[in-house]
Parts: structure tokens; C-alpha cells; sequence
């Protein structure tokens, strides 16, 4: 039972908590900015609950709009979700820092997974090669434990891997030596802090990442000013915006508690129009998983 009263005083009537009519809806609340772990709702409509409302507004859930049940008279809610994407405020240094560490964490874990739909990834890898004919000099970023870098290094000159997390570059390179594989270079680096000189790659690749990137706008400037002209950026991108809502509260509610790191919430729509704003046109957009809805395009886009 909650109930109370609400700052001006007006009386609430204590409200049972319904769990059989409790209805969940992904809507955006207006911002609650409150910093209280639980309070009354100021508009007397119900019961409000900030959870960790912090300054990176983490989470916050609103319960409230609560109507009454036809046949019981108990009330049934709504929760609203508050999930600002702050990524344009925040500083990005601190979220590299912050994911290198996660990501050194997890990386003998991230090793031994096996890839979750081996048949979509083979055709991204396909589609991949597609564009490549043996002479060309590749750059990726995100390249994790260094799996796409050595499938796809057979059909480039040479290709330089980079990852913010050292631990997964540690990985990569113990991969490349068990495969002798010459003409791929693991590195520690970021876009837009690489240490290459303008167009110096044919091709740069970015699979897994780009919704990880808190400074994206400064990734693709660097992608695109390491690229020669008219070469190609092929990315393939987690939109969670496209996902289950659902998702995008477990990823927030993982982050309270140290278990994701930075992800940005993107729609197909937005990856395209920041690609196009840092100077590429897209010339081929796919979708390649096995099964369900694929929330993961599939981009190849070209430097203009
Ligand atoms: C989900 S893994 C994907 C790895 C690989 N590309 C793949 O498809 O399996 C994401 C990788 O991106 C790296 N990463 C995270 N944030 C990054 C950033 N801001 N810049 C570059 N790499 C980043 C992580 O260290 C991690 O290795």
C-alpha cells in the first residue's frame, strides 16, 4: 500500500498496488528531476518513485495515471521511464577512461563467447569482402579480440585494428601470432585520436562499436579524415531505439551498477544522418541476421 498526502496538502488515498492490472507502458514522462528515492506526485495523480535519479540521470521511473479497474475498483498504472540521452553533455574522456576499464574486465570473457548468430555474421563478412580485392590498406576501430580483423586480413594488403581496451587488444595480438598472420597490426587507439596522418586507409571498418562511442560525432570526423577520398566506411550498429524498450532499461539499470557501459540509444535514422553530416554517403544499407527483427543495420558508406 502507498499513499499520503501531497505538498499542498491535498489528501491521497492509500493506493493498492494491482499486480494483476499492473500495466507497463514506454512512454516518455515529462523530466523528474527531484532527487528523492521516492515521493508523491506533486500533480496528486498518484505515487512517484525516482529511483536513482543521478546526475547522469540514470533511471528514473514514474508510476502514476493510475485508473480503476472496471470489475475489482483497484487501480491499475502506468510507469513512465525517463531515460534522457545526456551523451551530447557529457564529457567523453570520462567515458573512455570509465569503458576501457569495463571492457578490460570482461574481455577473456567476451574471448571464450561464441558468436551468438554465426550465419548473419558470415554475411556480413560476405558483404564485406564484397568491396575488397587484396590491394587495399584498412582501418578498424572496436575491433575487440581481433576475430573480424583476421577473417577479413586474407582479402586486404593490410589492415591496423584498434580498441580502446587494452586487455582486448592483448587478446587480439596472442590470436594473430597463433595464426602467423603478418599483415594485420593490433593497437590501442580511438579515431579520433589516431595517430595515422590524413587518408592514409582504402577502407575503414567499425563493427560492434558505434553505439558505444559517447563521442561519435568526433569518431566519424576521425574515420573520415583518415580515410582517402572515396573510400569506404562499412559499420554494422546495434540500434537499440529499434529494440524492445525494455532493453534500454536493463542497459541503464546494468550501467547503475557498473554491468554495461556507455551505450547510446540510436535509430538507423540517426547513425545515417551523423554519417552524412561528417561527410559520407551511404551506399548500400542491409540488415543480415538469421532470425527476428534485426535491430543491427549493416552500413556501407563512402567518404564524399
Ligand atoms: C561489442 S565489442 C565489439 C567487438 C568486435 N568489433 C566485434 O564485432 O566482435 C565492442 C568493442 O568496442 C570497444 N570500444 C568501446 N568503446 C569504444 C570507443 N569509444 N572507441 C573505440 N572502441 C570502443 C570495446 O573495447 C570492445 O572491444
Amino acid at each position: 500500500m502507498v499513499g499520503g498526502s501531497t505538498p499542498s496538502g491535498t489528501a491521497i488515498r492509500p493506493i493498492p498496488l494491482h499486480g494483476a492490472m499492473f500495466s507497463a507502458t514506454a512512454t516518455r514522462a515529462p523530466p523528474i528531476t527531484a532527487r528523492s528515492s521516492a515521493r508523491l506526485d506533486p500533480n496528486g495523480h498518484g505515487f512517484a518513485l525516482n529511483l536513482l535519479n543521478s546526475e547522469w540521470c540514470k533511471i528514473a521511473v514514474r508510476l502514476s495515471s493510475y485508473e480503476f479497474c472496471r470489475f475489482c475498483n483497484l487501480p491499475r498504472f502506468q510507469i513512465f521511464t525517463h531515460m534522457p540521452d545526456h551523451s551530447a553533455q557529457e564529457p567523453a574522456m570520462f567515458h573512455v577512461a570509465n569503458d576501457a576499464r569495463f571492457w578490460d574486465r570482461i574481455a577473456r570473457k567476451y574471448a571464450a563467447d561464441p558468436i551468438a548468430d554465426m550465419a548473419g555474421y558470415e554475411r556480413t563478412l560476405e558483404r564485406t569482402r564484397h568491396y575488397l580485392n587484396g590491394a587495399e590498406t584498412a582501418f578498424e576501430f572496436g575491433c575487440g579480440t581481433g576475430t573480424t580483423a583476421l577473417r577479413l586480413a586474407p582479402s586486404l594488403r593490410r589492415i591496423v585494428a584498434t580498441d580502446i581496451s587494452s586487455g582486448m587488444i592483448a587478446i587480439a595480438r596472442e590470436k594473430a601470432e597463433a595464426e602467423d598472420r603478418a599483415n594485420v597490426a593490433f593497437e590501442v587507439a580511438t579515431p579520433d585520436a589516431a595517430p595515422w596522418p590524413d587518408e592514409s586507409f582504402d577502407v575503414a571498418l567499425g563493427f560492434n562499436v558505434l553505439h558505444l562511442v559517447a563521442a561519435r560525432e568526433a569518431a566519424l570526423n576521425g574515420v573520415h579524415r583518415l580515410l582517402k577520398p572515396g573510400g569506404l566506411f562499412i559499420s554494422k550498429t546495434p540500434c537499440l531505439k529499434e529494440m524492445n524498450p525494455l532493453v534500454r532499461i536493463a542497459v541503464r539499470v546494468m550501467q547503475v551498477f557498473g554491468k554495461a557501459p556507455y551505450v547510446a540509444f540510436l535509430s538507423a535514422a540517426d547513425l545515417e544522418r551523423e554519417m552524412a553530416a561528417a561527410g559520407f554517403e551511404i551506399i548500400e544499407r542491409a540488415r543480415h541476421a538469421s532470425r527476428g527483427r534485426d535491430a543491427r543495420p549493416f552500413l556501407v558508406a563512402r567518404k564524399r
